[in-house]
Order: structure tokens, then C-alpha cells, then sequence
């Protein structure tokens, strides 16, 4: 029997070598080479490890995986940037009727269309009932297939049955897991319940991952507009959509909540039609088309959304107060900063706000979170209160600070820009703000006050 050399092994690179050197032959440091016997039972440990999970420089990270492929609805994609991702979940919210399976059917039929195989789950209506929908949509590509189930296994067996890369699940309220299923957790409880969407949500994440499917859940939201089922969903997801708009009116607008590869701040912009939903190309005349000029309390603003400018109508109405209380209301703004720019108005601009009900809105179901809408909201209000209209052709943009100076905003370029293109031609601007356009009148402003009184707002009922 041959004697086994004793081994060296070099304490900077790891290598081992049959004999000592002085040198490390493998990475050429010197004196780092030492008997293997000699190293203590925890180092001898680290070479049975299995090295897979360790830290790698993140740089040499493969990327190409992660990329975004496009589905083909565009819209849809611009909220994406791009697309989806193999392998992630997508979590789509909205209300009832708002066009949640009709949005998924046209992205999957886009899909299907263009070579891929992609499987609608459908969980709430009938194969039937979603064949007789795709009709009014168009063509029904042969690669889109359908499965009417509401049992998560089987979901996952035509998964890996038949390989589709984009799965949708319509509604993860309304899947559950079968407890007769062998092997299976059981969850507690009926469709719907936390701990079914839980588990439910589990599975298809793993099944996702696992299989590098696309997959997007379609997620019911309860009357105060949150996700229905679990708050922890939305963590467990890689992004999350909501799809909103008013059920009364053809726009919808779909935006990414919470998005792990790319910004949130897209909004993408779809009016409800006869054959399902297309995408609006003019959003600000449409935003625009129905606004009575002439009447105090109304202003546009040139707001920013993602890389999208909107022209915006904001709305004011004030009222003798009602209660004993003034009320403050609401829609799509920032509550408190209405409750600033009112005490502002009051007292920098002279205009009595402690003692009047004050309502406030953005048109066309658009939400508004920026400061730069500030100024514009200042003006809606103080046209109210004073019962004196704006001019049609007037726009307003510009942040208000708590000492009533008005301050610059980004994307100045891009708001002016949009606003000569739909024919407005001035807009109140902060003193700072370099020339726009031509054909367009900046009126700057280093006050709200100032602004008040330019336009004769100050005189009070
Ligand atoms: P739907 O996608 O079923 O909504 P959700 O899945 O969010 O509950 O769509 C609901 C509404 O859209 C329904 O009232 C009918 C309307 N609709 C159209 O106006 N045009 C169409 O082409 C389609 C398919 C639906
Ligand atoms: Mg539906």
C-alpha cells in the first residue's frame, strides 16, 4: 500500500499541493502553505461546504435573466418598463368590473399572437364565458390556452404539464389548496380567506420561480380601495399594479404600486371601448375635453406622471361652512397639502379660510401627489373664494413654501412644452423659470400673494 503524502494547503488561496514549498504554486504567496493536519477542525469543515451560496462580486451578477420582455400591449409595457420578467409575479388590483380580465386577456392574446404559449387560469368564469369575451376582443391565437379551476394543483400540474412562459390567475381570491391533495399543507378555510390567498400565493410563487413562468395574479381590492386578503401579499410579490378608474367613464389608468425592476412612477393610460380596452393617445384632450371655462374654481396644471406630462384640471369649490367644524375634502390631491396651501391663502394672501368648507379635486380620476401642483391648487381655491373665474387659456405651476414664496419645480420644459401644445398660452410660473416655448407668456410669480392679486383674487365675497 502506496503511503499517502501529507497534504499542504495554501491558507490564502485555498489550494492544496502534495508537498511543502515555500511558495504557494497555485497563487505564488509565499510562507502560506501549511500541513492540512495541522489546521483546525473548523477549516478542514469549510472544504466539505457546499460553496454555491457564497458571496459573489456583484458585478459578474448574470443580468439577462432578469430582463423584461414586452407583452405587446403597450401601455401595459410602459408601466413595466418593458415588460414582464421571466419568473416574476406580478400582483394586479382593482375594483370590480374595471376591466381586470379583459386587460389580462388582451396582454395574453398579444403574447400568444406572437409565437408564445400562455395559459389563462380562470378561476371566476367559464371557459365559455372567457371565449365569448376574447371573441369581442379579436382573434383567438392558438397558443392561448384556458383552464377553468379554482384547485391550486391544478394549476401547477397543467404548469408543468404544458410549459406555457406566461400564467395568469384570475382571481388568487377565488383558488385555494385541496386538502385531499397528498403530500399538500393544509390551509385553513374557504377561497378567499387570509390563509387560503396565503398559501395559495405560496404555491404559485414557488411555481413561478421554479419554472421561470411570468405570472400574474389578478387581486380583488375591498370598498376603501386596499388589497383584499393579506397586506403581507404585497411583500411577497416582485410588483404590484392597480388598475383604476371610474366605472362611469372609459378611462383607466393602470400604475405600478410597488415595481422591483424599474421605477413606479409610469402611468399608463387606457380608455374601455367596445373591443376591450385600447390605449389613449391624446390623454390631454381627452382630460381636457369636457371642462367648463368660465366658472371660479377651476385651473389646469401641467402635472408629471412618470415620463408622461398630463394636463390636468383641478377643481375647487368653497362653501359656508356646514358644521362646526370647516370640512376639508379631497379627490386625488393631498389632503395635507390643502390644508396648508388654505392656511397660506389666509395668511399671506389675505384671503379668510378659517371659517369656509373647502373642497378640492383632480378630473378624470388622475392622482395628484406632487408639490409642484401647489400653486395651481392656491389659484383654484382663491378663484372659488372669490367667486372670479380664470382665464380658459390659463395654466399654473409651481410649489408653495409655508412662508408663501413660490418655488421652482422639476421638468419645467416638459410641463411648458405640453402646454402650448394644447393651446394654452400663459402659465403662472416661479420667478426663477427660464423662456418656454414661443407663443406661450410666462407670468412669474415670486408669491402667492402676487399671483392672487395679478389675477384679482384678493377681494373677497
Ligand atoms: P372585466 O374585465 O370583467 O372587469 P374585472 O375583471 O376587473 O371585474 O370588465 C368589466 C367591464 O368591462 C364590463 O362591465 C364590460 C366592460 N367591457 C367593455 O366595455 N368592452 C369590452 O370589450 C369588454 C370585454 C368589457
Ligand atoms: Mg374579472
Amino acid at each position: 500500500m502506496a503511503k499517502t503524502a501529507k497534504r499542504h494547503k495554501c491558507l490564502d488561496c485555498g489550494a492544496t499541493s502534495a508537498r511543502w514549498a515555500g511558495r504557494c504554486p497555485s497563487c505564488g504567496e509565499w510562507n502560506t502553505l501549511v500541513e492540512e493536519a495541522s489546521l483546525g477542525p473548523l477549516v478542514r469543515a469549510v472544504d466539505e461546504l457546499d460553496l454555491s451560496g457564497m458571496p459573489v462580486p456583484l458585478a459578474s451578477v448574470d443580468v439577462s435573466e432578469a430582463a423584461a420582455i414586452p407583452t405587446g400591449v403597450d401601455e401595459f409595457d410602459r408601466v413595466l418598463s418593458g415588460g414582464l420578467v421571466p419568473g416574476s409575479v406580478t400582483l394586479l388590483g382593482g375594483e370590480p368590473g374595471i376591466g381586470k380580465s379583459t386587460l389580462l386577456l388582451q396582454v395574453l392574446a398579444a403574447r400568444a399572437a406572437a409565437g408564445h404559449r400562455v395559459l389563462l387560469v380562470s378561476a371566476e368564469e367559464s371557459a365559455h364565458q372567457v371565449r365569448l369575451r376574447a371573441e369581442r376582443l379579436g382573434p383567438v391565437p392558438p397558443g392561448l390556452l384556458i383552464l377553468s379551476t379554482t384547485d391550486v394543483a391544478a394549476v401547477i400540474a397543467s404548469v408543468v404539464e404544458a410549459a406555457p412562459d406566461l400564467l395568469v390567475v384570475d382571481s388568487i381570491q377565488a383558488v385555494a389548496v385541496g386538502e385531499a391533495v397528498p403530500g399538500q399543507r393544509r390551509a385553513s378555510g374557504v377561497p378567499g380567506s387570509v390563509g387560503q390567498v396565503n398559501e395559495c400565493a405560496d404555491q404559485l410563487i414557488g411555481l413561478a420561480k421554479a419554472r421561470q413562468v411570468a405570472t400574474v395574479l389578478v387581486g380583488h381590492v375591498t370598498k376603501d380601495g386596499t388589497l383584499a386578503g393579506p397586506r403581507a401579499l404585497e411583500h411577497m410579490v416582485d410588483t404590484v399594479l392597480s388598475f383604476e378608474g371610474d366605472r362611469h367613464h372609459a378611462l383607466r389608468l393602470l400604475q405600478a404600486v410597488k415595481h422591483r425592476f424599474g421605477p413606479t412612477g409610469e402611468l399608463g393610460l387606457f380608455e374601455m371601448g367596445d373591443q376591450g380596452l385600447n390605449r389613449v393617445d391624446d390623454p390631454g384632450r381627452l382630460l381636457l375635453g369636457d371642462r367648463l371655462t368660465g366658472v371660479p374654481g377651476g385651473i389646469v396644471l401641467p402635472a408629471l406622471q412618470g415620463r408622461r406630462t398630463l394636463m390636468v384640471e383641478l377643481q375647487a369649490l368653497v362653501a359656508p361652512m356646514g358644521q362646526a367644524q370647516p370640512k376639508r375634502s379631497v379627490v386625488g390631491l393631498d389632503a395635507s397639502r390643502l390644508v396648508m396651501t388654505l392656511a397660506v391663502l389666509d395668511r399671506h394672501a389675505g384671503l379668510p379660510m378659517a371659517s369656509v368648507d373647502v373642497f378640492a379635486s383632480v378630473v378624470g380620476g388622475i392622482k395628484v401627489g406632487e408639490p409642484a401642483a401647489d400653486l395651481a391648487l392656491a389659484l383654484a381655491v382663491a378663484s372659488a373664494a372669490t367667486g372670479t373665474a380664470l382665464p380658459a387659456d390659463l395654466a399654473a405651476v409651481g410649489e408653495v413654501g409655508l412662508a408663501g414664496e413660490v418655488r421652482q419645480v422639476v421638468g419645467i420644459p416638459r410641463r411648458l412644452e405640453e402646454s402650448v401644445r394644447l393651446g394654452f398660452r400663459r402659465v403662472v410660473v416661479p420667478a426663477s423659470t427660464p423662456d418656454g416655448p414661443s407663443g406661450l407668456e410666462l407670468i412669474r410669480v415670486d408669491t402667492v400673494a402676487e399671483a392672487v392679486t395679478r389675477f384679482g383674487l384678493h377681494s373677497g365675497r
